[in-house]
């Protein structure tokens, strides 16, 4: 199974290979390739293909190999898939058939399985390779790990090649991980130290494979070649936006339970968009082929820029993604993840090259097309009165294009009223021919267009800059972790936000369109969305929940969750029954904490509420300014209003501060708001009303022992809390009982001794406020959950 193939010795020439002492000297002799993982996807997908061409290229070169393939199956069970994999890898383009079919038995032969789980397999492989040298006579020129494994298991993995396969004599080690690198700034430290326990900086190859991509890769070499152009227009003087794009199409099916985990910004943003971004901006090396002058130049504009605040993104989720979750994760239908598919992310760059410039991150899965650039849009000046099509009048861009797209390859292309780009490098090609398509808004044939001569995969471009110790395709600990410590704190900022639900594909239209304003970005779609309601909340059915009766009123009663699913619905049924009788909805929502899981659900899940005919009123309020945390309508904000599109002039909070103070009677705060409700509310009688009641039986704002009773017809008045702050101002029974419709609703274990007492209390407004509400015309209907009616 085991031969070693005799070649020609010849001197191998690696460009670069010194590096100021860090990167290794290559020397000719045998390299023995470790895939840990090797029947995985990746390993199945891209590694034996990339391995089996870098064998092919350098096969001629005086090198000789032996390939391993690990994983935790014992070998006879997993060698025949392994050689079915190998058998199945595709030759290269520029190889003839025969000859492939030959390198192919040779590859085939320096290949074997191994088990890789304990130390004694590692310390068995190192015998193997040892005695492999002995046996042949030969020099070891280095050792090559691939860890094609999850991250958790990298720190064991590393470990034990440090323990029992560290070559010895000269030769290099090198090992590669795959991304994720960490979940945040302290997973990422926590990683690479314990890495760094094991192995040396210069022996960790951290793969991006964007970086392999071949227009990604040419980024620097491109500004380099085109300084003369670019360095008069490559600042914030010219510069409009910078925009850095990677749109899927696909959704994360069968991988929810490691995106669940992660979302958009981790998977993507902080490393493949950041990776681009920071080749856009750094300062180009004096010498390209110096990794460190490279990485030094990283960081450095990675330092750069600003913090990142919650003002900076906008994030989303497509509408299937809830039930994905729900399935792979086994969750209850009531489950909500907010992780992000999609987001937008505005930075700024404090260097003075690039102040003020939009750096604009956005990447997202189920969108309309497939598609990965970076466009450098730069100002255009010139106003043209007539002739509109003329080339002076069009954007002036560079884009960096990925691939896919209406293009469909990779490409750079500079639109021809900026500069004819030069290229040096014969692996690339100017494009003359051109297909109809358009390229972000400009029509193909008005740029020039550069490609390479020939399309490779990232993987293939990588893993001889692996072989060859080039180490500028790879991420160094400390731009890592500087990448996280970018992104962490607005990953934190975000943790709670609600991301925007967008049903996928075409139908987004132009729904996650962004509007940058200053340093701020938002969704600059205003109009109403409005959907069938797919995730849950159209029906009860199958939850238990009962229907009883409650102090001769109606009662619905169920776990809490259930009970909230239920009670948003009959929200919403009332609002619609609202709308087709009089055109408008008025809904009085209370303060305090019961009824913001009630609010999470009307905003998660109620898309085709209709917000836009809502007008949103308040129960109470206490005497603080609207923008105070302890502020009922801060509250209602922040949990409610901010997440739905509702008309501004639609909210009406309670008019607590006027004339600089706060509920002070002669301001008539409270005749303002009952002037206000009489004026649009009909007959002042709101459709729905939402109460909770407290331990000690008050509702609204009207507690025990206070003569609510005295405040005659007034609908609005000031009243005493017992607890801070005590001034409040509150709906009276007179408003509450004029309603249509009036929901109590009452949550927790801390209730049951309120819910007990009160089933045996007759009406007592006095002693127990909550009795007093008795809604003449409509219906008053209690929300019980269990844990407050069973105890
Ligand atoms: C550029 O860097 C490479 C690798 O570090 C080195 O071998 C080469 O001598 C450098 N060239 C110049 C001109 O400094
Ligand atoms: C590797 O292991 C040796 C001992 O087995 C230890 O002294 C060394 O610090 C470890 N790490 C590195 C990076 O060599
Ligand atoms: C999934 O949920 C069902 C019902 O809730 C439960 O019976 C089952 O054990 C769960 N399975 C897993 C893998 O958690
Ligand atoms: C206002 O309410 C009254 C009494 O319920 C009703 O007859 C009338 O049609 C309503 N007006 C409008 C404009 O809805």
């Amino acid at each position: 199974m085991f031969v070693t193939v005799s070649l020609l010795l010849v001197i191998l020439c690696v460009q670069g290979g010194h590096g100021e002492g860090r990167e290794e000297a290559q020397r000719p002799g045998h390299v023995s390739v470790v895939i840990v993982g090797a029947t995985g996807d990746l390993a199945k997908k891209y590694l034996w293909k990339g391995f089996f061409q870098l064998y092919v290229n350098q096969v001629s070169r005086g090198n000789t190999f032996s390939f391993y393939g690990g994983g935790l199956s014992p070998a006879d069970k997993a060698t025949p898939l392994f050689f079915e994999i190998l058998k199945a890898v595709s030759c290269p383009k520029d190889v003839s058939q025969e000859r492939c079919a030959l390198l192919k038995e040779q590859f085939l032969r320096l290949s074997q399985y191994r088990q890789l789980k304990t130390l004694e397999h590692y310390q068995d492989l190192a015998k193997r390779i040892e005695k492999h040298h002995q046996d042949e006579g030969m020099t070891e020129a280095g050792r090559l790990f691939y860890l094609s494994v999850p991250a958790f298991a990298y720190a064991d993995i590393a470990d034990k090649i440090n323990n029992s396969c560290r070559p010895t004599g000269g030769a290099w080690l090198r090992v590669v991980l795959e991304k994720p690198f960490g979940h945040d700034f302290a997973s990422a430290q926590v990683l690479a130290s314990q890495l760094e326990s094991s192995l040396r900086e210069q022996e960790m190859y951290r793969i991006d494979h964007y970086l392999g991509k071949q227009v990604i890769a040419k980024i620097l070499p491109f500004r380099i070649e085109n300084k003369k152009f670019l360095d008069p227009i490559w600042n914030r003087h010219h510069i409009e936006r910078v925009e850095i794009v990677l749109k899927e199409t696909l959704d994360v099916k069968g991988r929810i339970p490691f995106y669940d985990q992660y979302g958009v910004i981790r998977d993507v943003i902080q490393n493949h968009l950041t990776e681009v971004m920071m080749l856009l901006t750094m300062r180009l090396p004096l010498n390209l082929s110096s990794s460190e002058e490279v990485a030094r130049n990283k960081l450095r504009i990675l330092s750069s820029v600003l913090p990142l605040v919650k003002t900076q993104a906008v994030i989303g989720q497509y509408r299937a993604y809830k039930s994905e979750v729900q399935q792979e994760l086994n969750k209850t239908k009531g489950h909500v993840s907010l992780t992000p598919t999609f987001a937008a992310v505005l930075a700024h760059i404090d260097e003075a090259q690039y102040e003020g410039v939009p750096v604009l991150f956005i990447s997202g899965k189920m969108l309309d097309e497939r598609v990965g650039y970076a466009r450098i849009l730069f100002r255009n000046d010139v106003f043209c009165l007539q002739s509109h099509d003329s080339v002076h009048c069009k954007p002036k861009q560079i884009v960096f294009h990925f691939g896919h797209g209406s293009l469909r390859y990779p490409a750079i292309l500079v639109s021809k009223n900026l500069f004819k780009p030069v290229s040096t490098d014969g692996e690339w090609k100017e494009v003359t021919e051109h297909s109809d398509v358009n390229v972000l808004g400009l029509p193909v044939s008005d740029y020039y267009v550069q490609t390479p001569t020939e399309q490779r995969e990232a993987y293939e471009e990588l893993i001889p800059h692996i072989f060859a110790g080039h180490k500028n395709s790879f991420i160094s600990t400390e731009n890592l972790l500087a990448s996280w410590a970018l992104w962490t704190p607005l990953l934190n900022s975000l943790d709670s936000s609600f991301p925007l639900i967008y049903p996928g594909g075409a139908d987004n239209g132009d729904l996650l369109d962004v509007r940058l304003t200053g340093k701020d970005i938002s969704y600059s779609s205003e109009v109403v969305i409005i959907s069938p309601d797919q995730m849950g909340g159209a029906s009860a059915n199958g939850f238990q929940v009962i229907q009883g009766k409650f102090r001769n009123a109606e009662m619905v009663s169920a776990w809490a969750e259930e009970l909230l699913e239920q009670l948003a619905a009959d929200v919403q049924e009332a609002a619609e029954a609202a709308l087709r009788e009089s055109g408008v909805f008025h809904l009085a929502l209370s303060g305090g904490s019961t009824p913001l899981a009630l609010f999470h659900r009307l905003a998660l899940h109620h898309f085709s509420f209709p917000w836009r005919d809502t007008h949103v009123w308040m129960v109470d309020e206490r005497c603080v300014p609207l923008t105070e945390p302890e502020s009922n309508f801060n509250a209602l904000h922040n949990h409610l209003l901010q997440h739905v599109r509702i008309p501004y002039f639609n909210i009406h909070p309670m008019p607590v501060q006027l004339n600089h103070r706060l509920c002070v009677e002669e301001d008539r705060g409270a005749q303002l708001y009952e002037k206000e409700l009489g004026k649009l509310v009909n007959g002042s009688s709101f459709h729905f009303v939402l109460l909770g009641a407290g331990y000690d039986g008050h509702t609204a704002s009207l507690f025990p022992g206070a003569e609510v009773g005295e405040l005659g017809e007034s609908l609005v008045a000031l009243t005493e809390s017992p607890a801070k702050p005590h001034q409040r101002m509150s709906l009276t029974f007179s408003a509450i009982n004029r309603a249509h419709r009036v929901a109590l609703l009452v949550m927790g274990k801390g209730k049951h001794e309120l819910i007990t007492q009160l089933s045996r209390v007759q009406d007592n407004q006095g002693k127990w406020p909550v009795t007093g509400v008795k809604p003449a015309p409509g219906r008053l209907v209690w929300y019980i959950d269990y844990d407050a009616l069973l105890g």
